[in-house]
């Protein structure tokens, strides 16, 4: 039996499950693949040389993360011929293209499907099952720790700051969450399954994202009254004969998909014509997990490779996009009111699809869902309407949307 050697970049939480793996592994994958899969080295600050590791490995894992010298390590593994595969989604976002040109060039494979959506094995089903579909848009939930907080708040009422806290403490966030929470996480994912799923050269510069620091208790509250699900979601599709890639909170109906994908759970959503929807979920993180989807990239490398992916194609990139809204407004409850705001919405060209008036005192709070115009028009109107004197508190608005597969 021929080796299938394996040189292993950083031995941390991801690392050391892939190292105990790939032993509990190695009989069942020698009698399905006929190779005998062997880790040639390992290499952390502490131990180990990676010229000595490139020598005698045909596959270089990288699980340090980061950009250096996780990108130099990777580069020069391709140019020396060696397969790559790694869990580093900021590596891809950064230099996923050079990369890929220089695994292109070598003849070798760079496999990354622990880079987005945690493990969903969406890169394998969009490159290789879907290769032949057109694909319009897609939606992600790829950020575990965001729906970790979102689901919290929803279960419990808590405020944001008390949701972070807790899946600080649970371990599903980070002492500094700043990259999850500020949307700039899963706009980095955003830009790789962009660029699967359409061919194109997209960055992470491209992407256009929101965090959800100012999801209040109320807007989950609203959400729960209007029977819908306030998610951070990721979106790429098709627009006007470009691309508009963005993340931001949506609320979404209890038909779509994505609305009951729950806690730290990921989960992506590929629409085309020809297949309706495809939807994939499953845990966003943890090392035995991601583990287990870098073991499986590096047996598809041990494969001989299927069609390897051609160089992405430029894009124009849309940033003013259709979207439904739901605008929460605290006004003067006095006559009068609602016309001068049905006005200026409709001035804009924005049209209305629900209110629901509370009173509040005095006060009363109206929650208003419209139908899906271009975010500069609707944004224009909320200009206009937060100056009217009658306004208790600024307007606040989270988009919708309203597809769902029944
Ligand atoms: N954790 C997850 O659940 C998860 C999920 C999906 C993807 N990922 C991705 O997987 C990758 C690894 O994450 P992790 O959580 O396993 O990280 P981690 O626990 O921090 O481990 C990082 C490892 O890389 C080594 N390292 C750091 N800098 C190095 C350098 N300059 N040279 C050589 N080795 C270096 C560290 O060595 P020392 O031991 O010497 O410090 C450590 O062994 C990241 O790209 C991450 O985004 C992680």
């Amino acid at each position: 039996v021929t080796s299938f050697r394996v040189g292993l970049l950083g031995h941390g939480t991801v690392g050391a499950a892939f190292d105990a793996l790939l032993r509990e592994r190695a009989d069942a994958v020698e009698a399905t693949v006929g190779r005998r899969l062997e880790l040639s080295g390992v290499l952390t600050r502490s131990r180990g040389d990676f010229e000595e590791l490139l020598e005698t490995s045909d596959l270089i894992v990288e699980l340090i993360g980061g950009l250096e010298p996780a990108r130099e390590y990777a580069e020069r593994a391709l140019r020396a011929g060696r397969h790559v595969v790694t869990a580093n989604k900021q590596l891809l976002s950064h230099h996923g293209a050079e990369l890929l040109a220089a695994a292109r060039e070598q003849g070798v494979e760079l496999r990354f499907e622990a880079a987005v959506g945690g493990v969903v094995p969406i890169v394998r089903v969009i490159r290789e099952t879907l290769a032949a579909a057109h694909l319009e848009r897609v939606h992600g939930i790829v950020n575990g720790t965001t729906n970790f907080i979102l689901t919290e708040m929803a279960r419990t009422g808590a405020s944001y700051e008390a949701a972070l806290a807790d899946a600080q403490r649970l371990g599903y966030a980070e002492a500094d969450p700043s990259d999850d929470v500020n949307g700039k996480d899963a706009a980095a994912k955003m830009a790789i399954l962009a660029r699967l799923a359409f061919g194109a050269a997209v960055e992470l510069e491209d992407v256009t994202y929101e965090g959800i620091e100012h999801v209040t208790a109320d807007d989950i509250a609203y959400a729960r009254e209007l029977d819908l699900a306030l998610k951070l979601v990721g979106t790429a599709e098709r627009v006007d004969g470009g691309l508009s890639v963005r993340v931001h909170p949506v609320f979404l109906y209890g038909g779509h998909p994505l609305a009951s994908v729950d806690g730290s759970f990921n989960a992506v959503t590929v629409e085309s014509p020809a297949i309706t929807e495809i939807t994939l979920s499953g845990p966003g993180a943890g090392g035995p997990q991601t583990a287990s989807a870098v073991l499986g990239d590096v047996i598809s490398a041990m494969i001989p490779p299927a069609v390897p992916p051609g160089p992405a194609q430029p894009v124009e990139i849309v940033t003013d996009v259709e979207s439904a809204f739901y605008l929460h407004l605290e006004v003067a409850d006095r006559p009068g009111v609602l016309a001068q705001i049905a006005e200026l919405l409709g001035l804009q060209g924005v049209s209305v699809k629900s209110v629901v008036q509370k009173g509040l005192g005095a006060d009363a709070r109206l929650t208003i869902v419209v139908h899906p115009v271009r975010e500069s028009r609707f944004l224009a109107a909320v200009g206009l309407i937060g100056r009217l004197d009658f306004l208790r508190v600024p307007p606040r608005w989270i988009r919708v949307i309203e597809e769902v597969f029944e």
